[in-house]
């Protein structure tokens, strides 16, 4: 019993520190670049083409970028976005929000995520 609790703290302080983990702003450019830009656009005013423009959707509600019409799944989700929450949504986006419509098969490199949300913080604020 002794040894669960401490196994839990133990990797409730490693998912902490992962998730306090600087990321690299040039290398999460270059990885949005690769991986995002195709739907996505970050700057203030941008287009929403395949998938809705980014900025300023950190701290805000799931599904409620203006002139986007948002999947049912993503705007009853309740998430409001965070590091924490679109770390898990871009890690599976399919299993965090079942019935989204993002096709993306998710970021799986810790370190790339890293970057990514280091950059998107920046970039879309
Ligand atoms: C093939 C197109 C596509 C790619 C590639 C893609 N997305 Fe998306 N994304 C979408 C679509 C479509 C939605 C809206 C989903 C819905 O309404 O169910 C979305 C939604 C989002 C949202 C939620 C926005 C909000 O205001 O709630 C975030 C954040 C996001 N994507 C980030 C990313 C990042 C970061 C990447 C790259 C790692 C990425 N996406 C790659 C199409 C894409």
């Amino acid at each position: 019993m002794r040894n669960c609790i401490l196994a839990t703290i133990a990797f409730l302080a490693g998912s902490g520190a992962a998730a306090a983990q600087t990321g690299d702003e040039a290398k999460g450019e270059r990885a949005f670049k690769q991986l995002c830009t195709t739907c996505h656009t970050v700057d203030k005013g941008g287009k929403s083409v395949v998938g809705p423009n980014l900025w300023g959707f950190l701290g805000r509600k799931a599904g409620a970028a203006e002139g986007f019409a948002f999947s049912d799944a993503m705007k009853g989700s309740g998430i409001v976005w965070d590091e924490q929450t679109l770390s898990e949504y871009l890690k599976d986006p399919k299993g965090r929000i079942p019935g989204n419509k993002m096709v993306m098969v998710g970021v799986k490199r810790p370190d790339q995520l890293a970057d990514l949300i280091a950059y998107l913080k920046k970039a879309t604020q």
